[in-house]
């Protein structure tokens, strides 16, 4: 199928918009269950919470909640992976953006975790996130027969994720390398969006064949929001990112636009996101906002 607008609900915007709000909502809920209950003598929730709320998109919960939907599954039983995922995520971000990593000092449109709380909470708030996402998948919200797989598949994107992160900095000192960048961006970004369609997709327990469409599609729709992140940061704004822009070039990463050019790098991500497209046949139009999602990854601004 090809992707274009006429794939794309009318009321896709309006929809996406609203399943944010919706997650912003449930993180804040959340947040101050866990406040009233831990005191931690230290500005260790006040890190978490600063870099958790506000100016996320918020895609891996969202990815979650719909994956879960199309698959005929409770809203309910999507929230604890959609959590999770969220905290996974910003736990990467506040690593990624220390001195160690990429030396950022703004994310989501504020500063940056350790330039509020010092590096040192800014890991701890990291480490805390990690711990958490899987206390989460543990809970008695999360049904106890598929507890378990929800949480070989929410480590099993973690642990890719960081591998990925490893080979981001060590690729820093090296020549660019197209071979890398594939492994490089497959891994830092693409297996968190497949371990969130596959959490949504394991929540509703959904059929292998689902899982496995559900998978390729977040596979393939993550390696082109990576893309896309490159592509932005050499052609985006830090106003509408809520990030500094031309970062990637002053670390001498390993990037798509470096290692093929502007345009064959929009090639790319948008041949991924055909096959992202292609992946959701079986689901008919239920999987609409799915392909609303794909089609949003290579043309957005932000
Ligand atoms: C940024 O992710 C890091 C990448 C994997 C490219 P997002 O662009 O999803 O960041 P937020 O959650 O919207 O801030
Ligand atoms: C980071 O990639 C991917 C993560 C796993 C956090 P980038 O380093 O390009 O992400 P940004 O541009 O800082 O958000
Ligand atoms: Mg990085
Ligand atoms: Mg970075
Ligand atoms: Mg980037």
């Amino acid at each position: 199928m090809p992707v274009g607008d006429a794939n794309v609900p009318a009321d896709w915007r309006a929809w996406f918009d609203q399943q944010r709000r919706h997650v912003d909502a449930e993180i804040s809920k959340h947040l101050n269950v866990l406040k009233a209950k831990i005191q931690p003598h230290s500005q260790l929730l006040e890190a978490v919470e600063y870099s958790l709320t506000g100016g996320g998109k918020r895609l891996r919960p969202v990815l979650v909640l719909e994956t879960c939907r199309v698959c005929g599954g409770a809203e309910a039983s999507a929230w604890p992976s959609a959590l999770a995922i969220e905290c996974i995520h910003t736990f990467s971000l506040i690593h990624d953006d220390l001195p160690a990593m990429d030396n950022d000092d703004l994310r989501r449109g504020k500063p940056t975790c350790h330039n509020v709380f010092g590096e040192a909470v800014a890991v701890l708030a990291g480490d805390w996130l990690i711990a958490h996402a899987f206390e989460l998948l543990a809970s008695e919200k999360v049904d106890p027969r598929i507890a378990p797989e929800l949480v070989r598949t929410l480590a099993r994107g973690s642990l890719d994720m960081i591998v990925g992160q490893s080979a981001d900095i060590a690729g820093e000192q090296l020549p660019t390398d197209p071979e890398l960048v594939k492994f490089i961006h497959r891994h830092k970004t693409a297996r968190l969006l497949e371990a969130s369609c596959k959490l949504g997709a394991l929540a509703a327990r959904a059929s292998t064949d689902k899982l496995k469409g559900l998978a390729e599609y977040g596979n393939r729709l993550g390696l082109a929001f990576q893309i896309s992140d490159d592509l932005l940061d050499r052609t985006g704004t830090t106003e509408n990112l809520g990030k500094r822009v031309g970062k990637d070039a002053d670390e001498s990463k390993q990037t798509y636009p470096a290692a093929f050019g502007i345009e064959e790098s929009r090639r790319r991500a948008r041949e991924e996101i055909e096959a992202a497209v292609a992946a959701l046949e079986p689901f008919g139009p239920k999987a609409d906002r799915l392909r609303g999602l794909a089609w949003y990854v290579i043309t957005r601004d932000r």
